[in-house]
């Protein structure tokens, strides 16, 4: 019987559940389980016997009659005969027109409260209730209380869960809106900023050029946290769509090196890429996997100083895994900075303190996205100053098999 009310949380269920298994198991003509409110009044959760329909749903006062009175000092009663009890009432009896003789009661509680009572009524072969009659019913009451009260918590859980995700929904929608109304203005911004500094609408002082400069980077920036704001927030609202396709790495690995080599140039970064000849194709979003990349090689050649290197790797890590890894000879991680650097606004304490620009959303967006497709980022560091290497895993799709059918 144990089992049976901790396995089902759902709450009528389980009341009616709980029920059935006592009036067979006490051989009783009616029973009723009645809840207690926050306001101190029962509710006839569950009624069982004859004239059960009179009676469900059915409100009694606080500390009305027999069961008010066990629910209130959460005391049991049994009682031979009920008519002779000054605490009985027959209302529930006048209104229904069933004769309650004798009346086993008991309280569902836990340590802290009292949930309801369980009452019994009128044993089959008319005898007594009697002490053993009490023990078990107050075991099962037991019982019954711990479920009730996991039940509850359990929908509360639910309810909390729900709230949460529509609070993170809206949080998400509002940064994707808001990051969308700022990229408009934003780009006339740099339009003009270009326009100016192009000289194409007359020359500029050197303090002019200076200050358009600086107008110029804290638009970029601003530009760059919308970017990354709404890319998180789609990923957040699930309202990414992910197309799986079958590709090779290496395609797009030569894809993001032609990308970025302009930026490696201006500083002299030594830009290589080393990828495994015998690659087997990979399936899952190849836009998804190219922002992944990109998002790496840009911090890789951000964080690195001038002459330094680069080197974007790819190769199959265990059977059924392809690694792709970004290693860069650059500023390095702190080993207190490594897992922080993942979370949203997440920047490296040298990184900030060399003032090197950055919002801190790129590596939440990669990683988000590494886990959608399946897979897992880490990053190695032997420190300050000794570079860094960022290491993703994606599944392989499992082989072909000649004898398996290929299904489109
Ligand atoms: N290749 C790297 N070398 C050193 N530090 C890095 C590297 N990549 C990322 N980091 C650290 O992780 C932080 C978070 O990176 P990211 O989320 O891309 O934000 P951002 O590039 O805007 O600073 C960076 O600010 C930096 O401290
Ligand atoms: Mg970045």
């Amino acid at each position: 019987m144990t089992a049976a009310f901790t396995s089902t949380l759902d709450f009528p269920v389980l009341l009616r559940l709980v029920m059935e298994q006592v009036k067979d198991l006490m051989k009783v003509e009616a029973g009723s389980l009645l809840l207690r409110e926050e306001t101190g009044e029962l509710t006839f959760a569950v009624v069982l016997g004859e004239k059960r329909e009179l009676l469900q749903g059915l409100r009694i006062a606080a500390e009305e009659g027999i069961a008010g009175w066990v629910a209130s000092t959460g005391e049991a009663l049994v009682l031979p005969d009920v008519r002779k009890h000054p605490l009985f009432s027959s209302r529930v009896d006048a209104l229904t027109r069933f004769e309650t003789r004798s009346m086993l009661c008991v309280p569902v509680k836990t340590e802290e409260k009292v949930l309801g009572v369980i009452q019994l009524i009128n044993r089959t072969d008319q005898t007594p209730f009697g002490e053993g009659d009490l023990a078990l019913l107050s075991a099962i009451a037991n019982h019954a209380a711990t479920a009730l009260e996991n039940a509850r918590l359990h929908d509360q859980l639910l309810q909390t869960n729900q709230q949460l995700l529509e609070a993170n929904h809206h949080k998400s929608k509002f940064l994707s809106q808001l990051s969308q109304e700022v990229r408009t203005p934003l780009t006339g911004i740099l339009g003009y900023a270009e326009l100016l500094q192009d000289k194409r609408v007359g020359p500029l002082s050197a303090r002019q050029q200076q200050y358009l400069q600086n107008i110029y980077g804290s638009a970029q920036h601003i530009l760059k946290l919308a970017n990354d704001l709404l890319e998180l927030a789609e990923v957040d609202t699930d309202r990414k769509i992910f197309y799986s396709e079958e590709f090779s790495p290496l395609i797009v690995l030569e894809e993001v090196n032609a990308l970025m080599a302009p930026q490696a140039t201006n500083k002299e970064i030594k830009f290589t890429l080393d990828g495994e000849p015998q690659l087997p194709p990979i399936r899952c979003d190849i836009h998804q996997f190219r922002q992944i990349l990109l998002n790496l090689v840009s911090n890789a050649i951000k964080f690195t100083p001038a002459k330094g290197e680069v080197t974007v790797a790819a190769r199959v890590w265990d059977p059924g895994t392809v690694a792709v890894s970004v290693s860069d000879t650059g500023i390095g991680i702190r080993p207190e900075d490594r897992e922080r650097i993942f979370d949203p606004f997440g920047r490296g304490e040298n990184a900030v303190a060399r003032r090197i620009p950055g919002v801190g959303l790129g590596l939440t967006v990669a990683k988000r996205l590494v886990e959608l497709q399946g897979g897992e980022i880490r990053v190695e560091s032997e420190g300050e100053d000794r570079g860094s290497t960022f290491t993703f895993t994606l599944p392989l799709p499992p082989p072909r098999s000649g004898s398996q059918p290929v299904c489109a």
